[in-house]
């Protein structure tokens, strides 16, 4: 018998000053894209932008609706027109920004777990790691791989 132990290490940032360039563009496409949020319901307003291989950017926001579960997250809002419009290209990176009453959450957004786990879907799809940028308003969250806010992702099914 043994005790195992997950480790997880991530970079915390103070501002966006701290970021590269390319992940100060993709946290400020996703502050943009919370603009495109439809959320009657819980006010809660979520951006996400992913980049690709070829460089481009997409950007998706949550999309609420009357008869709740028919919603759906930011991320995977993005991520499914990612994968339908450039269905060859690798999801680099995915950053997340959220916002409630127009002001942008001072601590990071954590995506749930159904958007992690499309998240490992693009990530197993391309065979190379996605990041994920949590862009929040006091601090920013860098994790290198999905497998690092999805720890032992489900891949049993042959
Ligand atoms: N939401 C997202 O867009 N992404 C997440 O990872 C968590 C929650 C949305 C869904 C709903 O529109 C609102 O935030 C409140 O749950």
């Amino acid at each position: 018998m043994k005790t195992r132990e997950i480790n997880i290490s991530y970079t915390e940032y103070e501002n966006m000053d701290q970021l590269s360039s390319a992940d100060r563009e993709l946290a400020e496409a996703a502050i943009k894209a919370m603009s495109g949020a439809y959320t009657p319901y819980s006010h809660f307003n979520v951006g996400a932008a992913v980049r690709l291989s070829t460089g481009e950017i997409v950007t998706g926001a949550n999309q609420e609706n009357i008869a709740f579960p028919s919603g759906l997250c930011a991320e995977r809002t993005a991520m499914f027109h990612a994968g339908a419009a450039r269905p060859d290209a690798a999801m680099e990176e995915i950053a997340i920004a959220a916002s409630q009453n127009g002001r942008i959450c001072a601590s990071p957004a954590t995506p749930c777990g159904a958007c992690r786990q499309v998240m490992a879907e693009y990530q197993g799809k391309s065979g190379r790691p996605m990041s994920i940028l949590l862009v929040g308003g006091e601090k920013i969250w860098k994790f290198s791989r999905v497998d690092d806010i999805l720890p032992l992702i489900f891949d049993s099914l042959k």
